[in-house]
């Protein structure tokens, strides 16, 4: 079989003839980027062949790559294909850049600690011909009296009866039993020589597409003892969502469902190093994640989503033992995923609900999670509304020229002197910048508005006599770092086509956001509180995201930014009982729009794609 060398760093892979490079790169552990799930369409898996023989056509290239690059030996990963022994050289433009992973719960609401599992240390007296009560019998009666659930309503499995009879004696007949709620009624999970009453572990994952964070905590006081972070490993099979079903479709659903548990017993693994715990000892993960994240991690096939009529196979709530589908803890410990709503509202979105305490309320909350998709949900205990929909790719780096994701070098927070125009900028690790991630998009435009440089329709005023307004090869651009600023040998700028990109990309939100007012019969007026979930939330600015028109304008005190409410959610499920139990309650409440469907939808975004807004009553404090 054919040898495939990556370089610079030399990686190998022993593939057949006719394999992919892409798979050969995979094989080799070189997490490409490949942003359409190796479909051809994206040009982001560029690689340059150095020597030996593949086969490609060259017509695949010619959309993305110069002649210039194609004769240096240019061409798609996905697209090429291995003949024989071939040396490979990857650009680290075409590799999965380290990105900046939220895993911090600014505030984390503290829950009373009632977790779903208990430990009970008993000494037993040893049988004998006077005393012949079962080991099994034996055990329940010297849990009786224990705080926790009776003894009568705990069912052990064969597995555990297996070892007990051993285990009693070896002890000395002092032993730890492990018990835990699971749907039906509790379940003996553990015996344990000795008394290990005091490790006692429980983890909480928010397994987003794109990164995976963890927590594990004591569940005998509730203390945070570690947190991870790391990539979704299934980014090699595509970025984002729909690319995952269409590899799900291929057969590639047991790959994903092994991927995912990987993912997480990657983070898993981190955190108990960090925190000094066998994963043994963990007998609780719960995890949230979007409908079709979860669906994979499950093994549960959702190519149904993306079939009219487009339905996942569950919403509910679902639990599962760790051992059967992988995830690093006690075989036997419950693993819990969030239900969903829809397939656009998913356990992420619930778990944003739960740890903002919306659904606990009295007064009108609106929670807004945006990335290359944004999700918002209106409502409060009695009622909720959500809807879900592209905000497209402009916030998150894509389609604008110097945009990117937040990666090292990524300008996040910008001001502009209105009088020199000078940009101040800050760049994610203090490097020279790169390029431009979605908050310091926001902070751009609010602050080019503020310098009267954009007008409301977002265009440049090339009146204006100064060097970093001109007009660019293609569009009129301001120029916000000097070549000899940055990192990349070029001057980066904002083009008027970006700011307009950017203007349709908060248009589709604040348009969802006043949709989902106008069908409660509620204003602006009537939000108690607005919640900003996930990584962009976390850094955007407040006060330029309404001057730019990207949410309802409310006092700014009014709006919070809850940071990582997935994981904050999956810590609240894991130590409370109670607001785990409530959790299907919470997605039966919410009732879910179909934006593309809802005639007011499109009215509203055309409304919304000026700056803030063509109706500035609904913006008053908005110069
Ligand atoms: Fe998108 Fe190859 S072109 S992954």
């Amino acid at each position: 079989m054919p040898t495939a060398t990556f370089l610079p760093g030399y990686r190998k892979a022993v593939v057949p003839s006719g394999t992919t490079i892409l798979d050969a790169a995979r094989a080799a552990g070189l997490p490409m980027n490949v942003v359409c799930g190796g479909q051809g369409k994206c040009g982001k898996c560029l690689v340059f062949i150095k020597d030996g023989t593949v086969s490609f056509d060259t017509e695949d290239c010619r959309r993305f790559f110069s002649n210039n690059e194609i004769a240096s030996g240019a061409c798609l990963a996905c697209r090429a294909t291995i003949v024989g022994d071939v040396r490979v050289e990857v650009p680290a433009e075409s590799l999965i850049q380290e990105q900046k992973i939220l895993v911090e719960i600014p505030g984390m609401k503290e829950v009373p600690l009632k977790p779903a599992v208990w430990k009970y240390e008993v000494h037993l007296t040893p049988p004998s011909l006077d005393d012949t009560t079962p080991d099994l019998a034996r055990l329940l009666e010297g849990i009786e009296g224990q705080e926790g659930p009776p003894p009568n309503r705990i069912y052990a499995p064969l597995e555990v009866l297996r070892y007990l009879p051993q285990v009693l004696r070896r002890s000395g007949w002092h032993v730890t039993g492990t018990v835990a709620l699971v749907p039906g009624g509790y379940r003996l999970l553990n015996v344990d020589e000795g008394d290990t009453t005091g490790r006692l572990y429980g983890a909480a994952v928010d397994l987003g597409t794109t990164t995976v964070v963890a927590y594990i905590r004591s569940l005998t006081d509730g203390r945070v003892l570690a947190t991870a972070s790391n990539y979704n490993r299934q980014i090699s099979c595509g970025e984002d969502i729909l690319s995952r079903v269409n590899f799900a479709r291929k057969s590639g659903l047991s790959r994903l469902q092994q991927l995912a548990a990987e993912s997480i017993n990657e983070s898993l693994k981190s955190a108990s190093d960090a925190g000094g715990i066998d994963l043994e000892e963990i007998f609780e993960v719960v995890i949230a994640g979007n409908t079709v994240m979860t669906h994979l991690l499950l093994g549960i096939d959702p190519s149904y989503m993306i079939a009219e009529p487009y339905i996942p196979v569950v919403r509910r709530m679902l639990s599962t033992a760790a051992g059967r589908i992988g995830i690093a803890a006690h075989r036997n410990a419950g693993v819990y995923t969030f239900p969903a709503v829809s397939n656009f509202i998913g356990g992420d979105i619930i778990a944003d609900i739960l740890a903002s305490g919306m659904a606990d309320r009295d007064e009108v909350s609106l929670m807004v999670d945006i990335g290359t998709n944004f999700e918002a949900v209106l409502g409060n205990r009695d009622w909720m509304l959500s809807c879900a929909g592209a905000a497209g790719p402009a916030l998150e780096g894509g389609e604008v020229l110097f945009g990117m994701r937040a990666n090292p070098g990524a300008i996040e927070r910008v001001r502009v002197d209105a009088g020199t125009l000078t940009p101040s900028y800050s760049t994610i690790n203090g490097i020279r910048p790169r390029g431009i991630c979605g908050s310091g998009l926001i902070d751009l435009i609010a602050e080019l508005i503020r310098a009267c440089v954009i007008d409301r329709t977002g265009q440049i005023n090339l009146e204006i006599d100064n060097p970093r307004i001109r007009r660019g090869p293609y569009h009129p651009e301001f120029v916000v770092a000097w070549k000899k600023e940055t990192s990349i040998g070029k001057d980066i700028v904002i083009t008027e086509n970006d700011i307009r990109n950017l203007i349709m990309s908060k248009a589709a939100i604040h348009g969802a956001c006043m949709t989902l007012l106008d069908a409660a019969g509620l204003t602006p007026r009537d939000i108690g509180r607005i919640y900003f979930s996930g990584a962009f939330g976390n850094y955007l600015n407040k006060e330029n995201a309404i001057t730019i028109g990207l949410i309802p304008e409310v006092p700014l005190e009014r709006v919070e930014n809850i940071g990582n409410g997935a994981i904050a959610g999956a810590n609240i499920a894991l130590v409370n009982r109670e607001r785990r139990k409530a959790l299907d309650g919470i997605a039966l409440r919410i009732t879910y729009i179909e934006l593309n469907t809802e005639p007011s939808f499109m009215d509203r975004y055309t409304s919304s794609c000026f700056l803030p807004h063509t109706d500035l009553a609904l913006f008053p404090h908005v110069q």
